[in-house]
């Protein structure tokens, strides 16, 4: 599903983000992406969306090598993808329900379907009472879980999540795994970037630990 072979990423000045990292994800595995502030989580992760190029190696997902889509091959990549931000990145001047329904939206999903869908989400994050607030008006752990339930909405065969419990109490960060887990049992493959021992404890599956901008230890498949 996912393969990195000896990519490395440098911004341009200081030290690289990511050095000589190679790493393999099967379809449907769960994995928990560690390491301290700094090593290179995030990095990977818009490597993997395809918002940053790789500086050298290879990125690969499913049959695409990433460096070589072009604009539009990029878009019909990234509606295969469900990201969570680390800074939400929710539309200001939209509800919480259009900022959910707006992925259907744009691929046509019939409008009841995009409500089913949309509404069906925001209650499994205990949000469907919020769905006509605007992201300002909620709290960071709410705003957190409209962006969860946003990525949700494709249904994406490949998850990344950059911090997605940052936000939130112990009991809806075990809540937004047990999301996660329903729809890893679904066939989506799961890659999520967290500090959070409890929370990868919790999970209980495969854990990739990033230092420097390098694999330091790679707890192996479940
Ligand atoms: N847009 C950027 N321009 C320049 N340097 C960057 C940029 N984004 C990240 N970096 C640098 O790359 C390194 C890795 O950053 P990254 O955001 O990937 O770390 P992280 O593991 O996600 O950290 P955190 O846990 O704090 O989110 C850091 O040294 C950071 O300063
Ligand atoms: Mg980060």
């Amino acid at each position: 599903m996912i393969a990195l072979e000896s990519v490395s990423k440098s911004y341009g000045d200081g030290a690289d983000a990511l050095r000589d990292v190679t790493l393999t994800i099967g379809k449907g595995e769960f994995v928990c992406l560690s390491g301290p502030s700094g090593a290179g989580k995030s990095t990977l992760l818009r490597l993997l969306l395809r918002e940053e190029v790789a500086s050298a190696g290879r990125v690969r997902v499913g049959d695409l090598d990433l460096a070589t889509l072009g604009r539009d091959a990029r878009q019909t990549y990234r509606r295969t993808v469900g990201f969570v931000f680390q800074d939400f990145r929710l539309l200001a001047d939209r509800t919480v329900f259009e900022n959910v329904a707006t992925v259907a939206r744009v691929m046509g999903v019939p409008r009841s379907q995009q409500w089913r869908r949309a509404s069906g989400l925001l209650q499994q994050v205990g949000l469907q009472h919020r769905m006509d607030a605007y992201p300002l008006q909620l709290s960071g752990g709410e705003q957190q879980r409209v962006a969860i339930a946003r990525a949700l909405m494709n249904q994406p065969v490949l998850l990344l999540a950059d911090e997605p419990t940052g936000n939130l109490d112990r009991a809806l960060s075990l809540e937004v795994m047990e999301t996660f887990r329903a729809i890893n049992a679904g066939g989506t493959t799961v890659l999520m970037a967290t500090h959070d021992l409890e929370l990868i404890a919790y999970v209980n599956r495969r854990v990739v630990h990033l230092q420097h901008g390098q694999v330091v230890g790679d707890g192996g498949r479940p």
